[in-house]
Formats: C-alpha cells, sequence, structure tokens
C-alpha cells in the first residue's frame, strides 16, 4: 500500500459517524446493511441493480463543498468503502424523530401505494431522492424517477398517485445544514486503503495518486461506478483481489466546454452528463433516458460504459458517429485515440497495460450535422438493446459529403459500418441509394442470435434504422412498404 493511506472508511448513517476499518472490499452495501447492522428495511430482490428493491440515498456535498446531493442507488451492487465521506440514507430514516411519517411515506399510505410490500422501500427511497432534488415534477419525471423500480403486484398507478401526493403533505424540518458541516468534517484528505480478507482496496483523491496505482498495480481492477463490476461479485461470483475506485478523483467529474469539444472526465456519471449532452444534442434524450433507470445513472459513469466494451453498450454507438475522441493517461503521459478505434476485439480494448481513460472528447454540435440515434429493446424502460444505432449525415445539397454509421448489438464490438458508408459517400441522399445501402450492412455485420433477438430480426432492423433516419432527415413520411418484416 502508498504510505499515505488510512485504513479506515468513514461515513454519515442516522446522522452519526461511521468508521469501519479492515473492510472487505467485495461487501456490499446491502450485505453489510442486512447481515452486518440487521437493519433489514433494505431488501435484496435480483442483486444485479435491476429490481430497485435495495434503493437507498446516497446525500454527497457537491463540487463547492456547500450544499447537498441525493441520489438513488442500488445497494446490492455498491461496494462498501465507496460510502467513504458520504452519507447513506436507508428507509429506516424517513420517519420523524416525533413519529410521524415522511410525506413520501404517508402519500404511499393514503394512495395504497403498497400490497406485499416488498419493492417498497425501494420505492420510497427512489420518491425521496425525487422529493429531495426537484420541486414540482412534471409526469413524465416522475416515470423516469420511478423507472429503476419495479412492483410486481400493487401496479404504478398507486404509486405514481403517491408521487404527486407526496408534494401536497407538510414539509419535514430540513436537517441539511447539520448534514452538510458533519460531511465537511469527514473529509479527510489522501488515498483510502482499506484491506481485509487478503483483498485490498484503493481510492486515490488525485489523479496523479490514481495513475501512479494504476501503474504500480496493473492488474488491479478500475471501478467507477460499479454497474457493471458490481456484478460480476454479486452474479458471477467473482473475488476481486484488489480494487482501484476512480470516484474520488475530482479531475475525473470534471465537465468542461473548449472552443470546438465537450470534455467529460471519465468518472462523469450519465446523470451528471445528461443535462449538458441533451443541451448540446437534443438527438440524445430518448437514449439517455432510456439508459437504465436512475439509480443505475446515478452511479453509472460514461467512462466505465466506454472502457468496459460491452458490444450493447448504449453510449457508443453516438459517441462513435459524432467523432468522440478518448484521452488515455498512462503515468505522465497521455495519447488520444478516436473510439471507433479504441475496440480491438470481443471486450477487448486498446488499453495499455497501467493505461486508463482520463476524458471524452465530444466535438460540439455542427449545424451542417444531422444526427438520430434510436434504441431498440423489449422494454422502453431499464431494458438491454438488442439493437441501438446512430447516424450522423453531412449533406451538400443532395449528395452525402460524409456520413458516419455506427451499431451496437450486432457485432462483437460496437462498431461503425465501413461498407455502408463507403457505397453512400458521394451519393445521392434518396432513397433508392438508402435502399441500395442497407443491403451493405450484410456486408458489415453478422449478428447473433440470443434471448434479446435473432440474428435475422437484428439484420433487418439495422436496415430499417438506416430508412428511418432518412425519412427523418429528409422530413418525409415512408412509404409502409419500404421496410420489410421480415420473410
Ligand atoms: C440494471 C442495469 C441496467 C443497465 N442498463 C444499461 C443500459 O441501458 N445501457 C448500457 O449501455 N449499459 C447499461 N448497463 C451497464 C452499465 O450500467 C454501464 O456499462 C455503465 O456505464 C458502467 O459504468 P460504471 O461506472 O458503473 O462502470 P464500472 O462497473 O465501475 O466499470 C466497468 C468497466 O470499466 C472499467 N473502467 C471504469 N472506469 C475506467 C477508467 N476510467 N479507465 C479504464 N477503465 C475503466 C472497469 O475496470 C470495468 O472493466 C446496465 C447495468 C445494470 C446493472
Ligand atoms: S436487489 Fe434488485 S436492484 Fe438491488
Ligand atoms: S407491493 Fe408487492 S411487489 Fe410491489
Amino acid at each position: 500500500m502508498p504510505e499515505t493511506v488510512r485504513n479506515t472508511i468513514s461515513f454519515l448513517l442516522d446522522d452519526e459517524e461511521i468508521q469501519l476499518h479492515d473492510v472487505d472490499p467485495n461487501r456490499t452495501v446491502l450485505q453489510w446493511l442486512r447481515e452486518d447492522r440487521q437493519r433489514t428495511g433494505t431488501k435484496e430482490g435480483c442483486a444485479e441493480g435491476d429490481c430497485g428493491a435495495c434503493a437507498v440515498v446516497i446525500a454527497e456535498l457537491d463540487a463547492d463543498g456547500k450544499n447537498l446531493r441525493h441520489r438513488a442507488v442500488n445497494s446490492c451492487i455498491q461496494f462498501l468503502p465507496t460510502l467513504d465521506g458520504k452519507q447513506l440514507i436507508t428507509v429506516e430514516n424517513l420517519q420523524n424523530k416525533d413519529g410521524t411519517l415522511h410525506p413520501v411515506q404517508q402519500a404511499m399510505v393514503d394512495e395504497h401505494g403498497s400490497q406485499c410490500g416488498f419493492c417498497t422501500p425501494g420505492f420510497v427511497m427512489s420518491m425521496y431522492a425525487l422529493f429531495e432534488t426537484v420541486d414540482k415534477p412534471t409526469r413524465v419525471e416522475i416515470d423516469d424517477a420511478l423507472a429503476g423500480n419495479l412492483c410486481r403486484c400493487t401496479g404504478y398507478r398507486p404509486i405514481i398517485s403517491a408521487t404527486q401526493k407526496m408534494y401536497e403533505l407538510p414539509k419535514p424540518a430540513s436537517r441539511h445544514t447539520a448534514t452538510v458541516a458533519a460531511l465537511r468534517k469527514l473529509r479527510i484528505e489522501g488515498t483510502v486503503g482499506v484491506e481485509a480478507n487478503g483483498r485490498r482496496y484503493y481510492a486515490p483523491s488525485t489523479l496523479k495518486e490514481l495513475s501512479e496505482l494504476v501503474q504500480k498495480n496493473p492488474a488491479a481492477h478500475l471501478l467507477a461506478g460499479g454497474t457493471d463490476v458490481g456484478l460480476w461479485v454479486t452474479k458471477q461470483h467473482q473475488e476481486l483481489d484488489s480494487i482501484i475506485y476512480v470516484g474520488a478523483v475530482a479531475e475525473l467529474q470534471t465537465v468542461t466546454k473548449t472552443k470546438s469539444h465537450l470534455e467529460l472526465g471519465a468518472a462523469v456519471t450519465f446523470t451528471d452528463a445528461m443535462p449538458v449532452l441533451n443541451t448540446l444534442y437534443p438527438q440524445l434524450d430518448e437514449l439517455l433516458r432510456r439508459f437504465a433507470g436512475p439509480p443505475i445513472r446515478n452511479a453509472a459513469t460514461i467512462g466505465g460504459n466506454i472502457a468496459n466494451g460491452s458490444p450493447i453498450g448504449d453510449s457508443m454507438p453516438a459517441l462513435i458517429a459524432l467523432d468522440t475522441i478518448l484521452v488515455l493517461r498512462r503515468g505522465d503521459a497521455t495519447r488520444e485515440l478516436a473510439l471507433d478505434e479504441f475496440y480491438l476485439a470481443y471486450q477487448q480494448t486498446a488499453l495499455a497495460e497501467g493505461e486508463f481513460l482520463e476524458r471524452i472528447r465530444i466535438p460540439l454540435p455542427d449545424p451542417a450535422l444531422q444526427l438520430c440515434t434510436y434504441k431498440i429493446s423489449k422494454r422502453f424502460d431499464q431494458d438491454i438493446s438488442a439493437v441501438c444505432a446512430a447516424f450522423a449525415v453531412r449533406l451538400d445539397g443532395d449528395t452525402v459529403a460524409g456520413i458516419r454509421i455506427a451499431y451496437g448489438g450486432v457485432a462483437a464490438i460496437p462498431s461503425r459500418a465501413p461498407k455502408c458508408e463507403r457505397v453512400l459517400t458521394g451519393a445521392k441522399w434518396t432513397e433508392k441509394t438508402v435502399l441500395a445501402a442497407t443491403q451493405a450492412l450484410e456486408q458489415d455485420f453478422s449478428p447473433i442470435s440470443d434471448m434479446r433477438a435473432t440474428d435475422e430480426y437484428r439484420m433487418q432492423v439495422s436496415k430499417n434504422l438506416l430508412l428511418k433516419f432518412f425519412y427523418a432527415t429528409t422530413q418525409s413520411d415512408p412509404p409502409v412498404s419500404v421496410y420489410s418484416y421480415g420473410r
């Protein structure tokens, strides 16, 4: 371990400071709550971030250290040491000291929002996070806020009514000032390192410390939001002996705009990236809204999505179509690499030993570029794509001056469609040429069949999405017969 490490993590629970030593880095927040503290209000449903039964709220100081930021996360896939410096709020914390219910709870009672009750603590915590962050949510905002929670018996209508009703009930006295002061006291500089059961966890607080640690421990697993890594432990039962957490490095959390690019630190979460991305590129709005649900987006980082290298990651087709550049760091040296050159083979990236992803550079919008993104999955919310596609075309009159076509879910890696792009570049942007170009997709990809979709479906959808993009750019209505719905 580096010499400056403190072998302790500190966080707030029940307005008290909890200090833990000898923390097993593979232990989840949910296991600690239920098994070590016998605090069983928080439930376990799926143990993979899907159902929301385990939702808790994490309160953190904002970058200025003045205000609190409340976010619901799935405790089943959050590793315990990542709580360091934060406040953990569970369903047991909501009731007022005088025994009266918090408006979130009271509204659930009034609107009959619970039957068997298994999902209820998770819903209540997602609602509480909304209560703390949005004053008067619209119906769409409520639907989005609850998209990461599943209920199998009450049904959603009473829960949505309760979410509307909670704003009509008297607000409890705020304890935020005291919490801000308590969290400031917890702020201890320096790398956190914990070790137990032969497993190590480091949480460096600067980019320099992170680069040194990654170079010295090239075999360590980098951990960002843990929404992929957490499942390696809870579902694949892997034991991760060495973990380096990137979420405490302030330099990796920055969002900056240069003259030509939007630069996102690799540890910027989807929740933090969404407002700025949507402002620049409203075409990404639906894609980002449909990326998992809020408890996942609150933890999941753009860097983790890119570095994980899954062929079905949703951010990559759009970022590839936009010609995004990655900044990779190894020690003090950085290099730039186009995102479309980052993936070498299934879950293999161009990252060298001791190297990590530092920043993501997305070009600012070019008014001449027409962009569309599409996510095809069985459910609207919280589902993995069968096909994800992004198209960006630059027209010179009715001629294609340049086109970038990127797909997820149809090859072993997120990938451009080079043959299809070649057919279209320099050609007239007409229904006839686009229809002809869809045939080239068969040379670009050989999709697989799995539980999400058959190979045939994936290919047909890929072709249809390119046509859909054509009609979107020409604002014309597609004749129904132009799409083929299979043989
Ligand atoms: C219920 C659920 C729903 C999901 N829905 C979607 C979805 O709709 N669309 C989608 O695309 N994904 C989805 N995912 C997958 C996951 O949320 C994303 O891939 C997420 O962006 C991963 O980010 P993370 O910060 O959690 O990464 P982590 O799990 O912390 O890490 C993922 C990988 O990236 C590596 N890594 C992280 N940061 C860096 C870095 N800076 N440099 C180098 N390597 C790094 C890690 O070592 C690991 O290999 C879902 C996951 C769950 C559990
Ligand atoms: S237990 Fe299902 S999301 Fe955590
Ligand atoms: S109340 Fe039973 S699952 Fe929601």
